[in-house]
């Protein structure tokens, strides 16, 4: 006994003679898919034959319509011999490279003759004065949409783009003498169950029911719903998890002064970061904060603060107000906590945000990355705190181990480079982490208060989560990518 789906019934008692799909479609009231589907699974069971016809659509190309309108070459100079010219002066007409297409199928067809730059036509050539050419019909029988077998449209190929030709597949499908054996030995649409329902097993009918079986390995097309963006499902990951240990997310502009970017961050202004290698610098310029935060940042860089010399320059506040693509999510940090009040000690802050820098663009490097960033401000924290919550964090995205190597940056004393143990066992270098320096803290914070502060890049994680080997790859949007790519299974 074949077991047949609703589609395939419908099909085999709708043939009556061979069929085109379009024309099986109509008869069933069934999708053209669902037609091409079912009459496959049907030809499979040596109920239907499937043979393809194909048939050559053709189009006028590029110069096909432009000749369509001028005239073939050809004719174009024909009329001109008729009315008399010569060869130079045709040559002028047509442009150099017409004028030698048109000379070539008029000798080739033998419609003119040239004689000491002389050009006269032959009797041929009078008698097409009046009269079309095969190639001009084709054209137009082409250009009418009336269909011209591609023999005939010979004459038109070879001769640059007058002509494309592509190819049409239709489907005929017929019925077998074993699927008409099938058919008269009744069928019935609709019968038997193809899907179990509530009210079946309410009513306790689904055990007279006979229930077609399922083929488990056909197959079928990919559905692909709508999922956000496999690093956004990282970063959100990222978000729960400092929403977890506590922390409030800190939010901010891409495009910031260098005041909040740099300067508030006790990075003096001759600092080889801010060089045009490193920063996107706008053309326009921002406004500096008001009361007296600009002062106290000034005189830290000129003097420093308690116990501090600072950078000893003269400070420029023209050049704190150079509008740059924010470098670092530590602009974030900046600006928060210059925003905190007392009573609001302590706090913990995040972010997860996207940076610029003007990098050579290479596997590993790009001009746009994303950094993880956050800060414990007061509480009595001390450098041993900061390693915890790093670690802590790194710990739940998978990563059992971090080291912590001494490090340099002009607003943490002290400061590290983060390491994590990859599980295939080697060290992934993420980036710095330290507790600010009271030259950042006391202009912002009006006091020196401990800051536990981090910001290691994040787009070296979810690369490795993907196996992603071109951190491009992360920004490039590549549909059947985004389509196919896991889901983050830590969420
Ligand atoms: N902003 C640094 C960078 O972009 C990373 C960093 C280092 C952030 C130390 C911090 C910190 O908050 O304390 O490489």
């Amino acid at each position: 006994m074949v077991s047949l789906h609703e589609h395939e019934k419908r099909i085999l008692l709708a043939l009556n003679g061979p069929m085109g799909q379009r024309e099986l479609a109509k008869a069933t009231g069934l999708n053209p898919d669902s037609v091409a589907h079912a009459s496959l699974w049907l030809m499979s069971k040596g109920l239907v034959r499937i043979s393809e016809k194909r048939k050559a659509l053709l189009s006028l190309g590029k110069e096909g319509k432009e000749y369509l309108k001028e005239g073939l070459p050809e004719r174009q100079a024909l009329m001109a011999i008729g009315g008399g010219t010569t060869a130079s002066e045709l040559e002028k007409k047509l442009g150099k490279g017409k004028f030698r297409i048109a000379m070539a199928w008029l000798m080739r067809k033998r419609l003119a003759r040239s004689e000491n730059g002389k050009l006269t036509l032959t009797a041929e050539g009078r008698k097409v004065l009046t009269k079309k050419m095969p190639e001009e019909e084709a054209l137009e029988a082409i250009a009418a949409g009336k269909g011209i077998a591609e023999k005939e449209a010979g004459v038109l190929k070879g001769r640059g783009d007058l002509i494309r030709v592509t190819e049409d597949v239709a489907r005929v499908i017929s019925i077998t003498p074993k699927g008409k054996k099938l058919v008269a030995g009744g069928i019935t649409a609709a019968t038997g169950a193809n899907q179990l329902t509530p009210e079946m097993l309410q009513d306790g009918s689904w055990r007279e029911m006979e229930f077609r079986p399922y083929n488990v390995s056909a197959v079928v097309p990919s559905v692909y719903p709508g999922r956000r963006h496999f690093a956004k499902q990282a970063m959100e990951y990222v978000r729960k998890v400092w929403l977890e240990m506590g922390f409030q997310e800190m939010e901010g502009p891409i495009i910031n002064t260098s005041f909040w970017n740099f300067d508030a961050l006790f990075t003096p202004q001759e600092h080889p970061v801010r060089d045009m290698q490193d920063t996107f610098f706008l053309k326009q310029k921002g406004e500096l904060p008001e009361g007296g935060i600009v002062d106290r940042v000034r005189a830290a860089h000129e003097l420093g603060t308690e116990g501090s010399i600072g950078w000893g320059y003269s400070w420029d506040p023209e050049k704190a107000r150079e509008l740059v693509l924010r470098t670092h999510t530590t602009v974030l940090s900046a600006m928060a906590i210059a925003k905190l009040k007392k009573e609001e000690l302590p706090a913990k802050l995040f972010s997860v945000g996207r940076c610029f820098r003007n990098e050579a663009l290479d596997w590993s490097h790009l001009f746009e990355f994303n950094q993880v960033e956050g800060i414990v401000v007061g509480g009595g924290v001390n450098f041993k705190h900061l390693l915890g919550y790093l670690k802590q964090f790194f710990s739940k995205l998978g990563f059992e181990k971090a080291r912590f190597r001494p490090a340099y940056f002009p607003y943490t004393e002290m400061s590290v480079e983060i390491d994590v143990l990859h599980p295939r066992g080697e060290w992934v270098e993420l980036g710095g982490a330290g507790m600010f320096r009271p030259e950042v803290v006391v202009p912002l914070l009006g006091e020196d208060i401990p800051v536990l502060a981090w910001g290691p890049g994040f787009d070296r994680i979810i690369m490795d989560y993907y196996s992603i080997r071109d951190i491009r790859e992360l920004y490039k949007n590549d549909v059947q990518q985004l389509r196919t790519m896991r889901q983050w299974m830590r969420g």
